[in-house]
């Protein structure tokens, strides 16, 4: 029996999650509030967040997998991308709690736990498989060959999906993080109403800063027509902006399915809980023949499930990571 204590600190959610061979027991996340009233993520605040979050996190997510904490065969933590000050409290845990405990270290990358959480359940993709993973630092497709063999094919050239959802917001005078309220405004919407525009950017990359100035420049003209527009608009400017986010990515996912003939195909991070993007991806997947997955909502956003669950991976291949691992805030797939 293999029981992984997982970490996840690189961003603005504090989490920790128990994995007994293969199976999630407990994932709980403390997310961080302080936020919103800046308008996205402070590191140094999400930091101090971190630090104080950490330990009653961890506490609960051992209680609640009703094991004991001597228990564990060893930790797994997010290593990178993400905030360096952020991931530095979650690698300092993990490392204090592998040398105090006498149990082995393993180092995960974010980006691939992000693919790798679907296969914490039924069914699971085949490798290889491609998967649009989405966040709110990272658009990418990338061929998944094999749990720890991943090739990028594609990504973005400036903002991020998640990063097109939250600056859209910021300009609708919408709270942070604002993607989810597009989406949930954009469900009242009709997504004809304002045309966007797509970028033509070469391969398969990406890009969502043209659409980003679109926007500000149709609300700037509008609300001098109408100082109300923003108010009686909200939610066919909301469905339009979203279609537009979706067409993007489902487009170049259509793409790289055609030029590398996978029919597996998946989405991942954040943004992977979008409901224009969940349902886009289902309706081509019937039309192109596709395998398609889509992770729970609770395995989208950030979470150290994933984390367990890819660390479990490394702890069957006994991978693991001395005592002089650091965190990268830049880290590949
Ligand atoms: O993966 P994640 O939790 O953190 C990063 O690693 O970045 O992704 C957060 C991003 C944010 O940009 C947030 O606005 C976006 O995911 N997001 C959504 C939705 N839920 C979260 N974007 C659009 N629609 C949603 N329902
Ligand atoms: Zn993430």
């Amino acid at each position: 029996m293999a029981i992984i204590l997982g970490i996840e600190s690189s961003c603005d959610e504090t989490s920790a999650s128990i994995c007994i061979d293969g199976e999630i027991k407990s994932n709980i996340i403390a997310s961080q509030a302080i936020h919103a009233k800046y308008g996205g993520v402070v590191p140094e605040l999400a930091s101090r967040a971190h630090q104080q979050n950490i330990i009653p996190t961890v506490d609960q997510a051992i209680a609640a997998a009703k094991i004991h904490k001597n228990e564990i065969d060893a930790v797994a933590f997010t290593r990178g991308p993400g905030l360096l000050g952020a991931l530095l409290v979650g690698t300092s845990f993990a490392k204090s709690f592998a040398l105090a405990m006498n149990v082995p270290l393993i180092d995960v990358n974010h980006m691939q736990a992000h693919i790798l959480a679907h296969f914490i359940d039924n069914p699971k993709p085949n490798f290889p498989f491609l998967c649009l993973t989405v966040s709110g630092g990272h658009t990418q497709i990338v061929l998944v060959k094999d749990y720890f063999e991943m090739e990028l094919l594609g990504e973005t050239l400036d903002d991020a999906a998640g990063e097109a959802f939250d600056k859209t917001a910021k300009i609708l005078d919408l709270p942070y993080p604002g993607g989810p309220l597009i989406d949930k405004h954009a469900q009242n919407g009709n997504p004809d109403t304002f045309k966007l525009p797509e970028p033509q950017i070469p391969d398969l990359n990406f890009s969502f800063s043209g659409l980003k100035t679109a926007i500000l420049y149709l609300v700037q003209a509008e609300v001098k027509k109408n100082p109300n527009f923003l108010n009686e608009q909200m939610d066919d400017l909301c469905a339009s902006v979203q279609s537009r986010i979706v067409s993007i990515l489902l487009n170049k996912l259509k793409k790289a399915a055609k030029q590398t003939g996978v029919k597996d195909i998946a989405i991942a991070g954040g943004v992977s809980a979008n409901s224009g993007l969940r349902n886009g991806l289902i309706e081509m997947g019937k039309k192109y023949k596709w395998n398609v997955f889509i992770p729970k909502f609770e395995y989208c956003t950030d979470n150290a499930a994933m984390i367990a669950i890819a660390g479990y991976q490394k702890y069957l291949k006994q991978d693991f990571i001395g005592q002089e691992i650091g965190p990268l805030a830049r880290l590949g797939v």
